[in-house]
């Protein structure tokens, strides 16, 4: 062949690559199509759309489930992105519906339920109705810190253990920082970085794969390393790898701290590395669940890892173009056939294939609100990316 002729298909080849490979507003349109039969469906807002059900109905939770933040988040990307109405007062409704679990001081989740609905409705509107809401939830959460552990609790209670902390857990840093910026009350920032460090210190492994639960002493020394939600103690449960992932990515953005980030690019390592990572990159439900292949994938890791890939990628320089490559392999993936629903299936929710919690045999291969959540997020943060001035893909 004539250089010319390859030189002319190389630069064919590298055309059809800087095209963007995902259409975010046809994606949008489908999300939008859902949730309005969605929003049909749900008209108690004190049942918040959850998942399936093993006999195929609607799983829906009460505003004290961790995940009751959601569906409103959700509808906070449909108005950025469509910019109707209609979307941003279905928004509103959903997210003042859990406006009371601003003095929940019994779940650590305060940071997906309060920050998801509340901090994304306050980007995009001002409303000055949802600071105060939010400020009282990051002081109901700080009242699970206790300085001598140095740690947030996640738990009351799991198995012999009083001070269970889990990966999770990080996803609860980006709302305190948001406080303590609004309020100027250093401590919010302040337990952010102790809680960080510490986890840095003991939930990882050599690897950068992460123990789901690290179980403390009141003088802050480890009783025990273990899962709830994984495959085994030692295994790496999909989902908290995202969400270490996610977590650190933000301590990054947040402090400006090169330690978080070596740490946020040594988990995107492992998991984009980890021989058992599908070729479609959307993880099984554990990286060392006992029967690969024939085990259950996790759609919710993937969006959260996608959304996460994406931030870190813009920090990393050229080493960043892998971490955006993958994210963009994951939403490619996530936005086809194989995970998404047809229209008007699946309960309505967007993604299909997501496991909840597959040792209590709960919410195994379902939709997940939070998958549809992350997948949104993440699909605003690619159209935000390719926007940018100067974007290489
Ligand atoms: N935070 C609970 C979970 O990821 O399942």
């Amino acid at each position: 062949m004539k250089y010319s002729v390859v030189f002319a298909l190389l630069l064919l080849g590298s055309r059809t690559l800087a095209q963007s490979p995902i259409d975010v507003k046809k994606e949008f349109a489908f999300a939008a199509q859902q949730y309005e039969r969605m929003l049909a469906s749900h008209p108690d807002t004190t049942k918040f759309p959850q998942s399936t059900n093993p006999d195929g109905s609607p799983r829906d939770m009460k505003s004290s489930w961790w995940c009751s933040g959601f569906f409103g988040g959700s509808l906070w990307y449909l108005y950025e992105q469509t910019k109707e109405p209609k979307w941003k007062d279905a928004a509103h409704k959903w997210s003042m519906a859990v406006a009371k679990e601003q003095y929940n001081t019994g779940t650590h989740d305060l940071g997906f339920m309060l920050y998801c609905p509340f901090g994304n409705g306050y980007r995009l509107t001002k409303n000055e109705a949802y600071p105060p809401i939010m400020l009282t939830g990051a002081k109901s959460l700080s009242t699970r810190f206790d300085p001598k552990v140095g740690l947030i609790k996640s738990w009351n209670k799991l198995k012999e253990y009083n001070y269970p902390v889990i990966i999770d857990n990080m996803m609860n840093l980006e709302f305190l920082f948001w406080a303590s910026k609004t309020s100027g009350d250093k401590r919010f920032r302040d337990i952010c970085i102790t809680h960080a460090d510490n986890t840095m210190k003991y939930h990882f492994r050599p690897d950068g794969s992460s123990y789901h639960v690290i179980c403390y002493n009141p003088d802050g020394t480890v009783a025990a390393k273990i899962t709830h939600q994984g495959a085994a103690n030692e295994s790496a449960w999909a989902r908290g790898q995202a969400w270490g992932l996610y977590g650190y990515t933000v301590m990054y953005r947040e402090t400006k701290d090169k330690k978080y980030l070596q740490q946020a690019q040594k988990i995107a390592d492992f998991y984009l590395n980890h021989p058992n990572l599908p070729a479609d990159k959307i993880p099984y439900w554990d990286f060392n669940a006992p029967n690969i292949p024939n085990e259950e994938r996790d759609a919710s890791a993937g969006a959260i890892a996608a959304s996460a890939l994406l931030e870190l990628s813009t920090y990393t320089g050229a080493a960043g173009k892998p971490y955006y490559q993958a994210a963009v392999q994951m939403l490619q993936s996530l936005a086809s056939p194989a995970y998404k629903a047809n229209l008007g299936e699946n309960n309505n929710f967007i993604l299909k294939h997501s496991v909840g919690h597959k040792p209590g045999k709960s919410e195994v291969d379902v939709p997940l609100v939070y998958a549809d959540y992350y997948f949104l997020e993440a699909l605003l943060r690619y159209e935000a990316l390719r926007q940018k001035p100067g974007f290489r893909s």
